[in-house]
This record gives structure tokens, C-alpha cells and sequence, in this order.
């Protein structure tokens, strides 16, 4: 495999591009989902499994991701189908991953947004109307969609602006000023009375609930948070320089991820269980714990919580305008569209997808396909099978079926920078993380409930596989 030579959009600086990588990983997924799903399975011991694979396995694919990006300089299906045509569907299952996260995550984006005005608007008065308040927002016919609209269209018109200029310049600002502010408030709710419980909740692993589906949420938390097995890490290394250290990138990626995604963790259960809360609520976590904790503060209530939505909402944009350069970089560089009519058509698929999902909390509720609701349908499906399998498949594919003298090259800058680890990443990727995933994948299908998504989702990318020559 040659280096490939060609001109491409470039990042504009190595702080542009860190920014810009932990902008994509640093999303609702750590901040929305991350204290939902730990509530959901029980706290400490989910922790730790998915620090476990996030630092191994997750931080393994990146690696892998940003060397086979850089070295083809194009995005996931050209990627995969430059080395071999039996190897495109990979990257098309990547890009139906984005489009189908695209399926709900605009839904929450605009729940985040909304709730930037509803901190001013009595959101707060009453501490104990908020969790109701929540709830008939979401399952509103009207509000959740026109914010999900606006949320969207700030994605189409950021990446419609390319690369360097829109996603770089927004992620280097708010990226920094999300980090500050949430190690505030971690201090606000882990100095209530009370707070011990929710420490000990996070801190201290209870392993007797640990079953084969807490191993697949946690994977698939692990990929979903790190932005991994979809090609994403893969575009975005795609428009890295030469000159970049790809693992130390990867390394700090991973970190900042995984500290912010433990840092939403104290934010939320000290404050949880100081209110006598529920951990295992589900999606409205966030938003009925922490404004519950702005309600505390008085006066100050509201701009605290002004300030955490603009936040919350800055870090989902910095992630879904990644998953959006997914889908157009795929319309761009295989179906050689222009940027701009790539991203129009992307984006008027999305606001559909996003309607059904968005009613799906009322209007649709009792509209199931495969045993689930529309929003539950994207993410389950992206979650417990396309990203890890799509993680499987990139592991088996650098391990086994690239050129490890061309990994090496690439890793280490044609031997400019040391890779000291690059045996044991080798090995982690060609041995470790395909025997893994497998066996987490077996294990999690068989303990889950929905039966017929999974082969739905199963028999989706076997079809692919088939087809995969003509894609
Ligand atoms: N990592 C993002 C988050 O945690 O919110 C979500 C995401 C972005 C997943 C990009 C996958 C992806 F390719």
C-alpha cells in the first residue's frame, strides 16, 4: 500500500485537530448516556469494565483508525476499499452507523438546546415539578421537533463549511470551557449532604448484578463514547498531517474522554443520591438531576444551568457534526457530489429520522419495529451490534490483512517518532480485540431481549458483506 500523495483539506493546527477528535468523542455519550447507562447497570462495576475497554480495546481502534485514515488521506468505504473491494461493506456499515446515531442523537442535541431557554423560563421554580416537566416536553408533538430542526440545522451549516474552518474553529473554543465548568459543578454536587451514597455508588463495584449484556453495554458505551468502529476517527486522521504522532494523539483522546465521561459520573449520582433520586430513570437523567441541582442555588440557579445546556449542547454539536462529516465525506468522495449538495441531502434525510424518533416518545409510542420504538431502534442497533462489529471488523483488517511494515511506517512517521508499544498494540489488535468482541458480543446477544433487532442488525451486515463488490 503506497502513501497516498493526493491534496486534501489539511487541520489547521495539532491543538485544531485534538480539539476537533475530542470534540467528535466528547458528546452526549459521555454526558447524556454515560450516567444512564451506569444507573441502568448498576454503578461501579460498569465503570470499571467500561474503563477497561476503553483504555484497551478503545484506545487500540483509534490508534488503528487514525493510521489507516492517514495513510489512504481518504474516509472510510475509500479507505477499506483501497486495499481490497471484498472490504468496502466495513466502511458502508460505518457510514450506516453515523446515519442511523443521526437517527436520534439530533433528538437529544435539541432537547439540550431547548433547555438553554427553558433554564430562564421556570424550569427551576419548583424542584419538584421538574422531572414532569421533562417528561411532557419530550413526548410533545410539536416543541422537541422544531428544536431538533434548529439542532440539525446547525450541523448541516457547520459542515457545510468544511472541515478546518467550521468543526475546528467551534471545537477549540467551547471544548475548553465544557471541561472547566463541569469540574465546577462535580464540586457543587459531591459537597451536598448526602452525597456519600453517590460516590459509593460510582467508586464501589458491585459485581453480583454483572451480566454477558452489562459486558455489551459497556463495549458498545466504549465505542459509541470514543466515536470508534464507524470510520469516524478514520475520516478525521483522513485530513492529518504527516507530521502528527498519531497513539500519543490517540492516547490523549482517550484520556480526556474517559475523564470527562467519570467526571458526568460525579457530577450526577453524589447530587442523585442526595435527592432521593432514581439511578436507573433511563435518558432523562441529566436532564431532571442537574437542573434539580440548579434549583438549589437561588438566584444563581438559572445562569448556572444557562451555562451548562450552552455546554451540553456545544459538546453534542462538536460530536454530531462528525458523524455528519461521515455521511458526507462518503457522498463527496465516493458518489462525487459537491460538499455542499452532499450535506443538504444528508441533512433532509436526518430531520425525518429525527421526527420519527422524537415522536416515538409520544405520538408513536405504541409504533414499534422489531420489538422497539423508532428511538430505541437507531440506538440499540448502532450500540449493541454496528459499532462493535464494525470494531471487530477494523481489528481483523489491520491485523490481519494490512502490511504490519506498513503500520509501523505510519505510527512512526517513516521512523521519525518512537512507537515504543507498537508490538503490543500489534498484538492487542491482531489477537486480543477480535477474540474479545466475539466473546462479548455472544455473550450480550444471547442475555438481551430483543431478539429479532439483533437479527435484523446481524442479517443487515451479512447482506452487506454480499453485496459488498457492488458498493
Ligand atoms: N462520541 C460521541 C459522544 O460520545 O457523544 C458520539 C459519536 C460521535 C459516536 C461520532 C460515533 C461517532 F462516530
Amino acid at each position: 500500500m503506497e502513501k497516498s500523495q493526493g491534496k486534501r483539506e489539511n487541520w489547521g493546527s495539532r491543538f485544531g485537530f485534538l480539539m476537533a477528535a475530542a470534540g467528535s468523542a466528547v458528546g452526549l455519550g459521555n454526558i447524556w448516556r454515560f450516567p444512564y447507562m451506569t444507573g441502568k447497570n448498576g454503578g461501579g462495576a460498569f465503570i470499571l469494565i467500561y474503563a477497561v475497554f476503553a483504555l484497551v480495546i478503545g484506545l487500540s481502534i483509534m490508534v488503528a483508525e487514525f493510521a489507516i485514515g492517514r495513510r489512504t488521506s481518504l474516509a472510510a468505504v475509500g479507505a477499506y476499499k483501497k486495499y481490497s473491494k471484498n472490504w468496502t461493506f466495513a466502511g458502508v456499515l460505518g457510514v450506516l452507523s453515523a446515519f442511523f446515531i443521526m437517527g436520534f442523537y439530533p433528538v437529544v442535541g435539541g432537547w439540550s438546546l431547548a433547555y438553554i431557554f427553558k433554564s430562564v423560563t421556570g424550569l427551576l421554580a419548583d424542584q419538584g415539578a421538574i422531572e414532569g416537566i421533562f417528561g411532557s416536553f419530550i413526548s410533545a408533538s410539536g416543541e422537541p421537533i422544531i428544536w431538533m430542526a434548529i439542532y440539525l440545522f446547525i450541523n448541516v451549516f457547520i459542515v457545510a463549511k468544511g472541515v478546518a474552518g467550521g468543526i475546528e474553529k467551534a471545537s477549540s473554543i467551547l471544548m475548553p470551557t465544557l471541561f472547566v465548568l463541569f469540574i465546577f459543578i462535580a464540586i457543587r454536587s459531591v459537597t451536598l449532604p448526602g452525597a456519600g451514597a453517590g460516590l459509593e455508588f460510582i467508586f464501589k463495584p458491585d459485581f453480583s448484578e454483572v451480566t454477558g449484556s452489562t459486558f455489551l453495554a459497556a463495549l458498545g458505551q466504549a465505542f459509541f463514547s470514543l466515536s470508534l468502529g464507524m470510520g469516524c476517527m478514520m475520516t478525521y486522521g483522513s485530513y492529518l498531517n504527516k507530521e502528527e504522532n498519531l497513539p500519543n494523539n490517540a492516547l490523549l483522546v482517550t484520556l480526556m474522554d474517559t475523564s470527562v465521561a467519570l467526571l458526568s459520573g460525579i457530577a450526577i449520582f453524589p447530587a442523585l443520591f442526595a435527592f432521593g433520586m432514581e439511578p436507573a430513570q433511563g435518558p432523562g437523567l441529566v436532564f431532571v438531576v442537574v437542573p434539580s441541582l440548579f434549583a438549589q442555588m437561588g438566584t444563581l440557579g438559572p445562569l448556572f444551568s444557562v451555562v451548562f445546556f450552552i455546554a451540553l449542547t456545544v459538546a453534542a454539536l462538536t460530536s454530531s457534526v462528525s458523524l455528519l462529516e461521515v455521511v458526507v465525506a462518503y457522498l463527496m468522495d465516493e458518489r462525487q457530489m459537491p460538499r455542499k449538495k452532499s450535506v443538504s441531502i444528508a441533512g433532509g434525510i436526518m430531520v425525518i429520522t429525527g421526527m420519527l424518533s422524537s415522536l416515538s416518545m409520544g405520538a408513536l409510542s405504541g409504533v414499534s419495529i422489531f420489538g422497539v420504538g423508532f428511538f430505541d431502534f437507531f440506538d440499540i442497533l448502532t450500540d449493541k451490534i454496528f459499532l462493535a462489529i464494525g470494531g471487530l471488523l477494523l481489528a481483523v483488517f489491520v491485523g490481519w490483512f494490512v502490511n504490519k511494515e506498513d503500520l509501523k511506517d505510519e505510527l512512526t512517521n517513516s521512523g521519525t517518532v518512537s512507537f515504543g508499544l507498537f508490538e503490543v498494540w500489534y498484538g492487542v489488535v491482531k489477537y486480543v480485540i477480535p477474540v474479545a468482541i466475539a466473546i462479548v458480543a455472544v455473550m450480550g446477544i444471547m442475555a438481551i431481549e430483543q431478539t429479532s433487532l439483533m437479527i435484523f442488525g446481524v442479517g443487515l451486515i451479512v447482506l452487506l458483506a454480499a453485496i459488498s463488490k457492488k458498493l
